[in-house]
């Protein structure tokens, strides 16, 4: 061996320190040191209604009975294997995906101007596009919404305004790139179309626009990271380019993507009486936050979300009881520091 791998090499007189020494150590991610605080903490009626996931009355995860059977059929199926999928992904998947978007008539898959990229759950989705956005597009500059006095909302609707409509006003006059994110299609109103109005609004404005989906929380896929990355673009030419940048993206990050979970959703999209069997429950969003001493009630404290698939008929009672005395606690101390 060359001597640069002997006790004399510097390296090696700094055997007691490291390369890494000097590296900073992160701050915590939120949402998975609210779940290590939950799994540590022995108070015995805990309740976990932060990450957004299904669960059962049991509060244990619950896995759809349509993703179930579709595992089954493709376990037993010789004409499967783990061969590596095309660097954008599985061609059913992403197809499929598309049009549930943004349905099977719009203009935009009709003639041939919109394509999937598959990616790693929606968070791929996301960032694919925000690598292609700065690399290719030399944008530096994202707004995002911020939360705003419920009422605007309404206000607005009664005399007939919504707000995509406005916020598509202000991308066409300020001539932003809109990046949507979808990641909770059919949890809204358990329709999925009417889901994805704000995704074919944009389009029926002719916008060039992404979408960012997830299928993790309507499929239940949540660690199987299955994502699809829809390009809209107004000629097929330009989509075609696109594309081929996003691929290099993709080759880059991850390589190519994985396939048991895209299999699964395309199955279930490409197959009528499998679609039907895919039940999707309402989401019901809750602006609520913290948690007090007699009880142990974990929210996802940075966005005051709460996941009602946590709550069950047997601690239903006990979140009411913790969240009235943490509200009225609040009041107390409000009308306290009033004084
Ligand atoms: C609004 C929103 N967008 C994107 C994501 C990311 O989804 P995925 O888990 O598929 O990466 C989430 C996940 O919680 C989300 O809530």
């Amino acid at each position: 061996m060359g001597d640069h791998f002997t006790d004399h090499h510097p390296a090696y007189e700094k055997m007691a320190s490291s390369v890494f020494q000097d590296v900073e150590m992160a701050s915590p991610i939120e949402v998975f040191a609210l779940i290590a605080e939950y799994n540590q903490d022995p108070h015995q009626d805990k309740v976990n209604l932060s990450v957004g996931a299904y669960r059962g009355n049991d509060g244990k995860p619950w896995v759809l009975p349509v993703v179930r059977t579709v595992e089954a059929q493709m376990a037993n199926d010789p004409t499967l294997n783990h061969e590596y999928l095309p660097v954008a992904g599985l061609p059913d998947f992403r197809t499929a995906a598309c049009k549930m978007l943004l349905g099977e008539d719009d203009q935009g898959i009709v003639q041939n101007r919109v394509c999937g990229v598959q990616a790693l759950g929606g968070t791929g989705a996301l960032r694919i596009a925000a690598d292609f956005l700065k690399k290719q597009m030399k944008y530096d500059t994202v707004y995002v919404s911020n939360p705003t006095w419920g009422n605007h909302k309404g206000i607005f609707k009664s005399v007939g305004f919504s707000n995509w409509k406005m916020i598509a006003d202000v991308c066409a006059e300020k001539k932003l790139f809109p990046i949507l994110d979808c990641a909770y299609q059919g949890f809204t109103s358990g329709d999925l179309d009417k889901d994805a109005w704000s995704c074919r609004y944009f389009s029926s404005r002719g916008f060039e626009f992404f979408i960012a989906q997830s299928f993790s929380k309507n499929f239940g896929l949540y660690n199987e990271r299955v994502g699809n990355l829809c390009v809209i673009s107004t000629t097929s030419d330009a989509m075609v380019k696109v594309r081929s940048q996003m691929e290099i993206i993709v080759r880059t990050t991850w390589s190519n993507p994985a396939n048991h979970g895209a299999r699964i959703v395309a199955s279930v999209l490409n197959n009528q009486p499998l679609c039907a069997e895919w039940p999707l429950v309402v989401l019901v969003t809750g602006i609520i936050s913290s948690s007090n001493e007699e009880c142990s009630v974990t929210l996802d404290s940075m966005s005051g979300r709460i996941n009602m698939c946590g709550l069950t008929p047997s601690n239903i009672d006990y979140v009411a009881k913790a969240i009235n005395s943490v509200v009225t606690g609040a009041a107390d101390q409000a009308q306290q520091s009033r004084i």
